[in-house]
């Protein structure tokens, strides 16, 4: 099987590597020239546990290769992925889709034979149509079939997911792009994976309700550890006591600072804008939505608090930058929301963080970036922990109360019990608990 994937970024390197992985022979195409050189030196642009490896075996075996040329690539493959960005247009929120249809019509103009041209890419419901669409109009001599294959990647178990998924949703009613799909994920089938077939809207649909009932899920979590913190409950106690439900399940049910990344955020607002476009809103998204806006504030006035109030002229050490560990990913991270408002507050912000400490560069404001938990620890009025990296896991309490001016901890992700801190003489504050 012959794969082409347009667009080298997260979903495409991940997805493309592991395709090659499964025996298949894969093309990553780009158009960024210093993307493609970059991996045809061996260069990984992204930090994702065990790609690396997976692109370089896959690479000296002959099955993946890299290419500025959309056109050649396509014209001998079997199957096509469209996997471009579709960020948030400016303004209002709707996925732009400029990059996905602008790669459709470049691969209508170069296919050769019949080809099933797969969207990877997370697109509002009725892209496919409008692929489609465009095929017919502009290219009707072309031979294509247009399938939605969304994906459900992790970043930081990315590998992981795509090996071992849950399950593959593939929509399309046409019965030579079935039997291809089948084709290319045969291996996963092996491993028992279930391919899951249905209409390309519906497909497409699966997608965003999948992401934005996670995200509901979070936030009421987080909505139930502020109630937590009030009545003198243990949001964590609650979380175990609901999730053993096996209705509710366990996961994503651990309070935190508010939801980030690359998906939720745009997701979310994206199912938001299209239910009202259709006349029929999803108000439950709507509220998730502001409710988490509000949360990443909230957050920033909680250290306040910590802090009695006031952190001006205050050193506050910030642990953990990216929106989750085991990414160096910054976007929508909370952090963000956060060191803004202790800037605003007049503290002076130190921060580290073991992977995002680059690409927080461009996002932050004025902060001093620190070596260690211990560097930026010196000194400091409180320490807020962000993000749960492992290496936060297991502080040296001892070694850090004596660094610091006041030894508070602000634990935004309960990683610690209350008592392993407060024995070492800190004031500890968690989510959703009585502090
Ligand atoms: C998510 C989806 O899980 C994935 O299926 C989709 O393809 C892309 O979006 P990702 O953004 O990489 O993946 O991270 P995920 O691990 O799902 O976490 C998302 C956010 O929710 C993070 O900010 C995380 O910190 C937060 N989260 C997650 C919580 O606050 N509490 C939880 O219990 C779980």
């Amino acid at each position: 099987m012959r794969i082409v994937m347009i667009g080298s970024g997260y979903v495409g390197l991940v997805s493309g590597a592991c395709l090659a992985d499964f025996g298949h022979h894969v093309t990553c195409v780009d158009k960024s020239v210093a993307k493609i050189d970059a991996l045809e030196a061996g260069e990984v642009p992204i930090f994702e546990p065990g790609l690396d490896m997976i692109i370089e075996q896959n690479r000296k075996a002959g099955r993946l290769h890299f290419s500025k040329e959309l056109a050649r690539s396509v014209a001998e493959a079997d199957v096509v992925f469209i996997a471009v960005g579709t960020p948030s247009r400016r303004g209002d929120g709707h996925a732009d889709l400029t990059y996905v249809y602008a790669a459709a019509r470049e691969i209508a103009a170069a296919v050769s034979g019949f080809t099933v041209v797969v969207t990877k890419s997370t697109v509002p419901v009725g892209t496919g149509d409008e692929i489609e669409r465009i095929f017919r109009e502009e290219f009707p001599e072309q031979e294509i079939a247009v399938v939605s294959n969304p994906e459900f990647l992790r970043e930081g178990a990315a590998i992981t997911d795509f090996k071992r998924p849950d399950r593959i949703v593939i929509g399309t009613e046409d019965a030579r792009a079935t039997q291809i799909m089948r084709e290319v994920y045969r291996p996963l089938y092996l491993n028992e994976a279930p391919l899951y077939f249905c209409e390309r809207r519906t497909s497409e649909l699966i997608k965003y309700a999948a992401n934005a009932f996670l995200a509901m899920k979070i936030t009421f979590i987080n909505e139930i550890a502020d109630l937590c913190e009030q009545i003198g409950a243990d949001v964590q106690k609650v979380a175990k006591g609901i999730g053993m439900d096996k209705r509710i399940g366990d996961k994503f049910l651990h309070a935190g600072p508010g939801y980030g990344g690359s998906c939720f955020p745009k997701d979310t607002l994206a199912l938001v804008k299209t239910a009202q476009d259709f006349g029929s809103p999803v108000r439950l998204i709507e509220t998730t939505v502001s409710i988490n806006d509000n949360r990443k504030r909230a957050m920033g006035r909680k250290v306040i608090a910590a802090c009695d109030g006031s952190v001006r002229a205050k050193k506050i050490a910030i642990l953990g930058l990216t929106f989750k560990p085991n990414t160096d990913d910054m976007r929508d991270a909370p952090s963000i929301t956060i060191v803004q408002a202790l800037l605003d507050g007049g503290a002076s912000v130190h921060v580290y963080d073991p992977e995002g400490m680059d690409a927080a560069r461009g996002v932050l404001g004025p902060v001093t970036y620190g070596k260690n938990p211990y560097d930026i620890a010196a000194g400091a009025d409180a320490i807020v922990l962000v993000t749960e990296w492992d290496e936060f896991r297991a502080l040296d309490f001892n070694r850090l109360k004596e660094l610091m001016q006041n030894p508070v901890l602000v634990d935004l992700r309960n990683i610690y019990p209350t008592d392993e801190v407060t024995r070492h003489g800190f004031r500890y504050f968690a989510v959703g608990k009585r502090n």
